[in-house]
């Protein structure tokens, strides 16, 4: 009954990633998106690669997940672009944490401590130094943490590159498909489903992408999906992109200047079920922490805003993996603030979950998607 061998259900950047790799391994793979392809969290995304500054507290498999996916970013990236012949404005700037008052250069301290055994070559730096590395920044900043291993793609822009790489490469995409109506697991003949638009489609195994949606799976599925969207407010200054060197974290908002000089800060964590407006309050506390930060913006109102849903999970890490005893079907969800981060190591455990490896226990199973659920000393 298989139409495909493979088919992804959503098509943001885990989505667009996994449907990448399966084609790439040699699987016929459909993709199949309620809407738009990146339409939600991806194309909102600021597009950071910074597993140092997002890992504050220790090595764990989810850090040592970040850490494989960023040192594949740079050829994920160029096979992305040669395939598509669209550039994903990869810029490797570096990123600085910045202590604005004494007392929040400890916890940069004791990030340092521990990371620079792991590849960060990070520096701690006086408050000279980080007026130096980046002259814009608030007079009485009293130092920060140098990171230059991290690096920022323009998130929407690597979306509809993938996308189209994954057109080049055989994947059928189907767009604005319209909530999933229906799902069967069919045994010894794979899945079927039903969207609202474009009827039934059959594959031999699903992949469920499904972001901050993924819970209403759980109706179709012997497992719950502990997923819930978490809001993520963001704005952006035009023009101010030139002004700022580096990635720059401090323990309120970021910023990131962008190729068509914008300059980027986020981001709200706000529980606001799937409501994706923005509001006064959200946008207004990125503006006054960006006053603080840079004073040329004080005062200064950004000319964008947006919002974007992201995946969260009760321990913050996503959910990659077979569902028990329904090996047809594949989780990749819950990305929850790293998921641009995540897309290549995403992939290419799920490629190897297809290809019959047991790819979830370089991390030590970490990443199971019944994790929360399994019985205490039940096996996996
Ligand atoms: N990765 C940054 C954020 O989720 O806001």
């Amino acid at each position: 009954m298989a139409g495909s061998d493979v088919l992804v259900v959503g098509g943001g950047i885990i989505g667009l990633a996994a449907a990448w790799e399966a084609a790439k391994r040699g699987f016929r793979v459909t993709v199949v998106e309620k809407e738009g392809f990146g339409g939600q969290a991806s194309g909102a995304a600021a597009g950071m690669l910074a597993p140092y500054s997002e890992n504050p507290e220790g090595p764990d498999p989810f850090f040592r997940l970040c850490l494989d996916s960023l040192s594949m970013y740079p050829e994920f990236v160029r096979e992305i672009e040669e395939t598509s012949g669209m550039d994903a404005e990869l810029r490797r700037t570096g990123s600085l944490g910045v202590a604005l008052h004494e007392a929040d250069l400890l916890p940069l301290l004791s990030r340092s401590a521990w990371q620079l055994a792991y590849g960060a070559s990070c520096e701690l730096v006086d408050a000279d130094a980080l007026r130096r590395l980046e002259p814009r920044l608030a007079a009485g900043a009293a130092g920060g943490l140098w990171c230059p291993a991290e690096s920022h793609v323009q998130a929407p822009k690597l979306v509809r590159a993938l996308e189209e790489a994954c057109r080049r490469s055989g994947v059928a995409l189907l767009g604005n498909a319209g909530d999933v109506t229906d799902f069967e697991i069919v045994r010894e003949a794979g899945v079927s489903l039903a969207t609202e638009r474009l009827g039934k489609l059959s594959a031999g195994r699903a992949v469920l992408c499904t972001g901050a949606w993924s819970a209403s799976w759980a109706r179709w599925l012997p497992l719950s999906i502990p997923v819930h969207p978490v809001r993520g407010q963001i704005c952006a200054y035009e023009g101010a992109a030139s002004e700022v060197r580096h990635m720059v974290f401090s323990s309120q908002a970021y910023w990131v200047g962008k190729n068509d000089g914008s300059l980027v800060c986020g981001a709200s964590e706000d529980v606001a079920g799937f409501e994706r407006s923005v509001t006064a309050q959200g946008i207004g506390r990125l503006t006054r922490w960006s006053g603080r930060m840079f004073p040329f913006l004080a005062g200064v109102g950004p000319l964008r805003s947006w919002a974007g849903l992201r995946p969260a999970t009760r321990d913050g890490w996503p959910l990659i993996g077979p569902v028990p005893e329904v090996p047809e079907v594949i989780v990749a969800a819950g990305h929850y603030r790293n998921g641009i981060l995540l897309s290549p190591a995403t992939a290419a455990l799920v490629g190897d979950m297809l290809d019959g490896k047991g790819a979830g226990a370089a991390y030590g199973n970490a990443f199971a998607p019944d994790r929360f659920t399994r019985r205490k000393g039940a096996a996996g």
